[in-house]
This record gives C-alpha cells, structure tokens and sequence, in this order.
C-alpha cells in the first residue's frame, strides 16, 4: 500500500485527543437526539439503559477503535489492512475501513442538513424571532422543512464550514477548531444548566429523567437506547479509527476513553436537564420528539424574561457540537484520499465536500418536492439515518470487537492497550463475548421489528 511522502501528523499532546474525540462524540445526538428520545421513549427508563450501554458496549469498543487506528496509523482502510497483515489476518478486514468511511460520508451529509435546521435558527435567533403558540411553532419549522432552498443554504453554509477546517489539516485546523469550540460549548452548557436551575421547573426535569420505572422499560425503549449509544460515541465509522491514527505511542487508550465517555454522558444529562426543565416550566410536553429543541424550546425561549439571547446561546451550542462531529465525519475519507491517493489534502477536502453537499442536497428535496419518493415507506433523509445508524455502524461494531476481540491475538491486543493483567482480562472478554452477543442481539430484534 503506498503511503504519502508527508510525514504524519501527531496531536500535541494527549488532552487534545481527548479534546477532538469528545469533539467528535459530543454532537446533535448528545444535544438533540437523546433530550427527544428520553422525551418520547419513557424517561428515565431510555436514560438508564442508554447510561448502561454506553459503559458496557460503547467504551470496550471505543478502546477497541483507537487501538487499531494507533497500531495500523494511516486512514480506517489502511490501518486495518496494515494490522491485519501483521496480525497473520486476511486482507478481507479492509472492507470494514470502507464500510465506516463511506458510511461516515452518508452520515454527514443527513447531519449537516440538520445541522443547517440549526443554523437556521440561531439566525433567526440574532434576527429576534418569537412565536406565542405551539401552532405558531409548528408552523415556523413546516415552513423551513418545505422551502427546499432555505435548506439547501443552511446546508451548504454549514458544510463550508466543516470542510474548511480539515482543509486546513489536522493540528492547524481539527485540532484548533476543537481547541477553540469545546471550551465554549462547556461553557454555554453549563450557563443554560445554571438557567435551567433558576428559571426552569429543574426537579421535574431531574424525576422525569431519573425516577426509574421498570414499567417503561419496553424492548423498543432498550434498542433505541443501545443504538443511540452508537451513535452518540462515533462507533463504527471510522472517524474515532482516524483520529486515533495521530495519537502517540505514549498516551493510555483506556484512560483517554473514559474521559470521552464521561464527558458525552455528562453533556447528555446537562442538556437532557436544561431542556425539559424549561419544557416542564412552561407546560409543554417532552414527547414531542425531534421537534423538541425545534419547537417546544423557541416557543419556551419565547415566553421567558432573556429568552432571545438564551436562545442565541442555545442554538451556538448546537451549533458548535454538531460542527465538530461533522468534522470528524470528513476526516477519514479525507486522510484516505491524501494517503493512498496522494491527493492534496485541500483538494481531497473540498472534493469530498462536494460530492457529500450533493447528496444533502437530495436530502433536502426529500423534505418536499421529493417526498413522494419512498423505500419501505422512508424518505430518503430517514432511508439513510436507518441504513447508517441502524445497520452499517452495529455491523461495522460487530466486525471490530471480532477484530479485536478474536482475531489480532492476545500479544498485539495486549501490547497496545497497556492496562493491568485484571483490567486487560475483564475488557478483552467483554469485548469478546458481551459485546458481539449485545449487538447480535439488538440487531435481530431490530430487523423483526422492522419487518413486522
Ligand atoms: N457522535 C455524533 C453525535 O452524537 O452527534 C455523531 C457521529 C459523529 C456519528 C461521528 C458517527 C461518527 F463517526
């Protein structure tokens, strides 16, 4: 495999890799994903299986991800290829660096078109808006979700934006933008949580995420809950593999993890709190769904004293985590292109950001003009949430705790990962049996469910 004349680059140091991968798990799953899903999918019972997931499958595969990116160091492809043949594996491993760069690739471009939504917003934010009813509310997001053009723009703004800091590389631009946007999200994060506590109804909030009650814990509200996990750590795409590829030798894979997995949890709680905490205060309903932080909040920011900048702090912050992720949805096909292609990494950059601008684009006309246009009664926005987060990124888990867990052998597992004979026993045997046997599991329920 011939690899670029351009030495590697390396993070500076081990806090900004624990900086870009909560970066990169930190995003609209955290923000807008898991308040509507608890919301919608029983509370507490949601919170609780997701909080188990995320310790139990996420983290032993997100270690799992960062070791054979460090081991292999290239692009997903490369890297599982480069193991593989050290390890005495088949060459066939290196589909699974296909299957996560261009599932990352179809991810970005549905979530960039998301994330325009809340460029829209935080727009509309500065500009002053307010709506007074629920209806009014309703009707400001079904305006946004039938003006193909409006969407479009939000798209392309969001996506220039992405694509602008891995055109600037890997330390000047990935790390820089993390270095710069996580500061202020945990900023803005804990002053809307500080807001929820004085303005907001904060006890309901806490009852209604924490008051376990087994009643609600249906089979549904568990998958939705191991696959949120999923998502909400980057498993499976290559974009943890990728940037794991630039971490040192030096740096302990399992304590970097728990600091990721921590800080994605704690993000998800404070958000889950802010939000229904004032969705409590004002009487609204928390079920109603991905339209929560689209609806019900503006129509929260707009009854309250300070809501309009409350607003306009909201909306950065989702901004800002979303930013972030795309960018490590970008990175891995970038860093294959520049790598096995030689490609400047600019022109790869701005290349793969066309290509996935055009795909968005059709996600946007699925919205309106296209919406007629159904596969097993989706969209097509909905046609590829389904097709990444709900069958490439378990399967792409299942292959790697496999990898990992069976395949590359005892001593090279054992001689990256670098804990104690105890800790190392307990994480490879997790990964080993819990994890495929989780996924297996979730992923028959899913497709019967699906089926029916
Ligand atoms: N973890 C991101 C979020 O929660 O929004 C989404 C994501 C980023 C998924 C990167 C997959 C990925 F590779």
């Amino acid at each position: 495999m011939s690899q670029s004349a351009v030495p590697r680059s390396t993070w500076s140091n081990r806090w900004a890799f624990i900086l870009v991968t909560i970066g990169s798990s930190v995003g609209l799953g955290n923000i807008w994903k898991f308040p509507y899903m608890a919301g919608s999918q029983g509370g507490s019972a949601f919170v609780l299986v997701y909080l188990i997931c995320v310790l139990l499958i996420g983290l032993p595969l997100l270690m799992a991800e960062i070791l054979i990116g460090r081991r292999g160091k290239g692009n997903p492809v490369s890297s599982l290829l480069k193991v593989a043949e050290e390890t005495g594996n088949s060459s066939w491993w290196g589909v699974l660096g296909w299957v996560g760069m261009l599932g990352a690739l179809l991810i970005l471009s549905f979530y960039s078109v998301v994330s325009g939504w809340i460029v829209d917003y935080l727009f509309k934010a500065l500009t002053g808006f307010r709506v007074e009813t629920a209806e009014a509310a309703r009707q400001s997001f079904d305006t946004l979700l039938g003006n193909p053009y409006q969407m479009a723009l939000w798209h392309t703004v969001f996506l220039v934006l992405t694509v602008g800091v891995v055109a600037r590389g890997v330390v000047s631009g990935i790390e820089f933008a993390n270095k710069t946007l996580l500061p202020c999200l945990f900023l803005i994060l804990a002053l809307l949580t500080l807001w929820g506590c004085v303005a907001g109804d904060m006890p309901a909030a806490w009852h209604f995420m924490f008051d376990f009650k087994l009643a609600d814990l249906t089979p549904v509200v568990a998958l939705a809950a191991v696959g949120h996990a999923f998502f909400s750590l980057s498993l499976g795409m290559g974009a943890i593999m990728a940037y794991g590829s630039y971490l040192d030798r030096k740096t302990s894979i399992a304590h970097t993890s728990l600091w990721v997995v921590a800080a994605g949890m704690l993000v998800g709680i404070l958000a889950g709190l802010a939000i229904f905490s004032l969705t409590f205060r004002y009487g609204l309903q928390p079920d109603e769904g991905p339209g929560l932080i689209l609806q019900t909040l503006p129509l929260a920011f707009s009854h309250m004293p300070g809501g309009g900048l409350l607003a306009i702090f909201f909306f950065l912050l989702v901004l800002f985590a979303a930013w972030t992720s795309a960018i490590s949805l970008t990175e891995p096909f970038v860093a294959w292109l520049t790598e096995r292609l030689s490609i400047h990494r600019p022109i790869a950059a701005w290349g793969t950001g066309l290509a996935v601008w055009l795909l968005g684009l059709a996600s946007c006309l699925s919205f309106n003009w296209w919406n007629d246009y159904r596969l097993f009664g989706l969209n097509l926005f909905d046609t590829l949430d389904f097709l990444t987060s709900r069958i490439m990124m378990p399967l792409s888990g299942l292959a790697i705790a496999i990898f990992v867990g069976w395949a590359m052998g005892r001593t090279a597992v054992a001689d990256e990962i670098r804990l104690n004979r105890h800790a190392f026993t307990l994480w490879l045997n997790v990964l080993r049996f819990l994890v495929p046997v989780g996924i297996t599991l979730v992923f028959v329920f899913r497709i019967f469910g699906w089926m029916e």
